[in-house]
């Protein structure tokens, strides 16, 4: 199906498509007779690439091919990343026409500069009306074992949640059969089903699968931290071997990182940084949002939400759930001074031995200003600038 395809023919239909729409705004019948010349070379709608780009075989680093690393890969046999399906799924994700009112598209506030997150503490949906939390990055989303998504997990894959901002009421207000009825009036999405799936039926199930590839595909694995690691003789632990390529502060906020005394990685752990399953680390004594538990309504889950990947987390400001820290200064300080002894505090951030519901004592980093501005230093390390301006993620609307 692939081999088949003839770049051209997209291009020419993208074409024909963006001039039938303006036919019908700008030209009046009359007009359009003298236009022939215009009707030659109209403006096309997408930017798509003359050979389909790379999403499927990307060549990853071997510490990202490592079993630890392998496991946390949440991509089902079901739904492979394909090259046209990652297309797809790029076309769709910053497509408004997945909004109401055709002024949102996912990629309004999953911004590729901010690490697929948007600079807002909430981010405004259709209307206006603000998100109850914070919007995520989406890095390496495809490496958390329990392939639960959103802060408080409620979406039990990532193919059940990208039709969940859509259909929101206040971020995108779909329902699925408008949204299927709004893709079949758009020209340029039958050959890209087409290419993606066969043949040109365009649902929501479809749509839910290519989205969930490019998400998938959203690997970054280029920052200063991964050339770092390629730095250190096999064999030799990251946490105690200084990198060539890091200054003394990124160094001196690795070791901080990877030492018991922060303990950072024993939840942000291997190469995603990212832990396997919610945890509460001490933002709140009584949280307004109880993330987990109030999804659950386990009391026992209160305070726990999804550890996201740390990678790019130098663009994804502002932190936490309720983007509550404007800065990583803050986030630090927070670990640092500020934890709070939630009966559910995650044991990582509890004093060793004390693991009871009462008497919660958070340990104490007791960390120097220099090695304070040490971490935030390391955390910067993790900012990927060819993932942050890769095409292959970026937007394919002509203006
Ligand atoms: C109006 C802003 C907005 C729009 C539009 C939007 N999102 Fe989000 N997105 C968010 C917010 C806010 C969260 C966190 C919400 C929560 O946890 O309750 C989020 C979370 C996510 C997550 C979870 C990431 C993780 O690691 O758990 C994914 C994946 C995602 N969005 C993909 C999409 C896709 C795909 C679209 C388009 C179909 C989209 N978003 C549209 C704001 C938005
Ligand atoms: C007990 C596990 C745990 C430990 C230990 C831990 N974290 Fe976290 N971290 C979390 C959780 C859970 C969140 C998300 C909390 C929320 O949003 O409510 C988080 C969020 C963050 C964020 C913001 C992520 C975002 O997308 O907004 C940063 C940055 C961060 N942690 C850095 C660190 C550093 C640095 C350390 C060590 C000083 C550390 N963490 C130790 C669990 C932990």
């Amino acid at each position: 199906m692939q081999s088949n395809f003839n770049p051209v023919s997209l291009l020419m239909l993208t074409i024909f498509f963006s001039f039938s729409c303006q036919k019908e705004e700008v030209f009046s019948e009359s007009d359009l007779e003298e236009n022939t010349e215009q009707e030659q070379t109209p403006p096309a709608v997408l930017n798509l690439p003359a050979s389909v780009f790379n999403y499927a075989n990307v060549n990853l680093p071997p510490t990202f091919t490592r079993p630890n690393v392998m496991d946390q890969d949440n991509e089902p046999d079901s739904n492979r990343v394909t090259d046209w399906g990652a297309t797809l799924g790029r076309v769709l994700f910053y497509d408004k026409a997945l909004s109401l009112n055709n002024t949102i598209a996912c990629a309004s506030c999953h911004q590729q500069e901010h690490g697929f997150s948007d600079p807002e503490v909430f981010s405004k949906g259709f209307e206006g009306g603000l998100t109850s939390r914070n919007s995520m990055g989406l890095a390496n989303a495809r490496y958390y074992t329990p392939g639960a998504f959103f802060w408080d997990e409620r979406a039990a894959s990532l193919e059940e949640q990208v039709l969940m901002p859509i259909q929101d009421h206040l971020e995108m207000g779909l329902s699925l059969d408008e949204l299927t009825q709004k893709l079949n009036q758009l020209d340029y999405y039958p050959e890209l089903f087409q290419l993606t799936f066969g043949d040109e039926a365009i649902n929501s199930r479809r749509v839910s699968l290519a989205l969930s590839q490019f998400i998938r595909a959203m690997v970054s694995f280029q920052s200063k931290y991964d050339e770092g690691l390629r730095t250190i003789p096999p064999g030799n632990d990251q946490a105690n071997t200084p990198f060539s390529n890091y200054s003394d502060s990124e160094n001196l906020g690795k070791a901080l990182f990877f030492s018991p005394r922060t303990n950072c990685a024993a939840c942000h752990g291997t190469i995603n940084f990212v832990a396997p399953g919610p945890r509460n680390n001490g933002l709140d004594l009584n949280f307004a949002d109880n993330g987990i538990g109030s999804v659950s309504g386990d009391p026992r889950q209160n305070g726990l939400f999804k550890v996201n990947s740390l990678r790019n987390i130098e663009m994804t400001a502002p932190y936490m759930h309720d983007g509550r820290f404007a800065t990583l200064e803050e986030v630090v300080e927070h670990y640092n001074s500020g934890i709070q002894p939630h009966p559910n505090l995650s044991p990582q951030l509890r004093v060793p031995g004390n693991q009871g519901p009462n008497n919660v004592q958070p340990i104490q980093m007791s960390l120097s200003e220099e090695e304070k501005q040490a971490l935030v230093n390391f955390l910067k390390t993790l900012t990927d600038h060819s993932f942050l301006t890769d095409e292959r993620f970026s937007d394919p609307f002509l203006n």
